[in-house]
């Protein structure tokens, strides 16, 4: 059910991609993406140094059963923070990936490097221009994420349908629509629409195999849609996030004047959330990623439980147009 140009190019079941997710997405969350039949990508600045990185690919090449996973290649702003790139493609596709999701600058030779390689390579972005050039640069596919996306969805302001729609419009290559999806329904509208596979990210964050503390898991799946918030606004490079403590003492800051990231110390940092969340449960510390769909995600439960009902519902989201298009197309629906 639902083949599409993405599930043939990078050969997985369902046309559903595990955006790379910092400090979570490790060999167990995306082993388990890929035997459910989705496709997951590895992010390698979670590890401490190479060495890491390639066990946890080892490990989830050996849990993924022979089926497709990837490795997530964020680029930084910062020119300095992206000196393992090369290194970081090299180990991917060493240990067996022949997916990357990339993310940042989009030069022909990052494309060059993993083509080189034998993988293929969806690159993410928020904006029609830096798709376009992703595309013109070899990308193999692109993934377009709205304004509802969790974590760094940049300044765009357009939410998912009205970015896939005028992408679609221009885009050669496949699209994977992301942000704010967290159903079936949704799924099958993405699908309906044109898209060839949708990326999420805030859905899977209260999946078992996600490692964060149970305390941290159960807390998200209570939350409405509305405890999605962007924070750090002021400074030009907004984050979506869990409204919590700390980002209402970032915000009181920003009132007195803060809106560089390093006006915000510690605060600003990754590694908070990581350490007090995730390690720990304490949700009210960190700047924690987190999108609107969490809404959707109402308890914890096997990656493969989610998938199963998001493609039942997905298949009836796909019935109901079929019944829609069978009924206005009928001689006897109009006497
Ligand atoms: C906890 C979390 C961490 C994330 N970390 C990264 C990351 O390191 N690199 C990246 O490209 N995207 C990251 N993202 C974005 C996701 O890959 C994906 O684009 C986004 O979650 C899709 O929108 P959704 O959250 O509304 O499903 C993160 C998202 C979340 C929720």
């Amino acid at each position: 059910m639902f083949q599409t140009r993405l599930t043939q190019l990078f050969g997985m079941r369902l046309p559903v991609l595990g955006g790379g997710m910092m400090w979570l997405s490790d060999a167990r969350y995306v082993a388990a993406l890929a035997r459910a039949g989705a496709l997951g990508f590895v992010t390698p600045r979670s590890y401490d140094d190479p060495a890491a990185f390639r066990a946890a690919m080892r490990e989830c090449r050996e849990a993924s059963d022979g089926r497709p996973f990837g490795v997530n290649i964020t680029q930084s702003r910062r020119a300095e923070e992206n000196r393992m790139v090369p290194e970081w493609i090299d180990i991917g596709l060493e240990e067996g990936a022949r997916c990357f999701e990339t993310v940042g600058p989009s030069p022909k030779e990052l494309f060059d490097r993993i083509h080189a390689g034998g993988a293929r390579v969806i690159h993410k972005c928020a904006f029609i221009p830096h798709a376009l050039k992703a595309q013109d640069a070899g990308a193999d596919a692109i993934a377009l994420v709205g304004c509802e996306a969790g974590g760094h969805p940049g300044t765009n302001e357009l939410p998912t349908f009205v970015l896939g729609a005028l992408a679609l419009e221009r885009l050669r290559v496949p699209l994977a629509l992301g942000g704010g999806i967290g159903t079936g329904r949704q799924i099958a509208a993405a699908l309906a629409m044109g898209a060839d596979a949708v990326l999420m990210g805030t859905r899977f964050l209260v999946c078992e195999e996600i490692w964060a503390h149970d305390d941290y898991k159960r807390h998200l799946a209570m939350q409405p849609a509305e405890a999605s918030t962007l924070a750090l606004q002021s400074t030009g490079h907004p984050w979506r996030v869990l409204d919590n403590a700390t980002v209402r003492c970032t915000r009181a800051m920003e009132a007195k004047g803060a809106s560089r990231y390093p006006d915000f110390g510690a605060l600003s940092t990754g590694r908070l959330g990581r350490d007090s969340a995730y390690a720990r449960g304490d949700w009210n510390t960190g700047l924690l990623s987190m999108g609107p769909s969490i809404g959707f995600a109402d308890r914890i439960e096997p990656v493969d439980a989610v998938l199963r009902r998001l493609m039942d519902d997905a298949a009836a989201g796909a019935a109901h147009l079929r019944a829609l298009a069978g009924a206005s197309t009928s001689p006897t629906s109009h006497p």
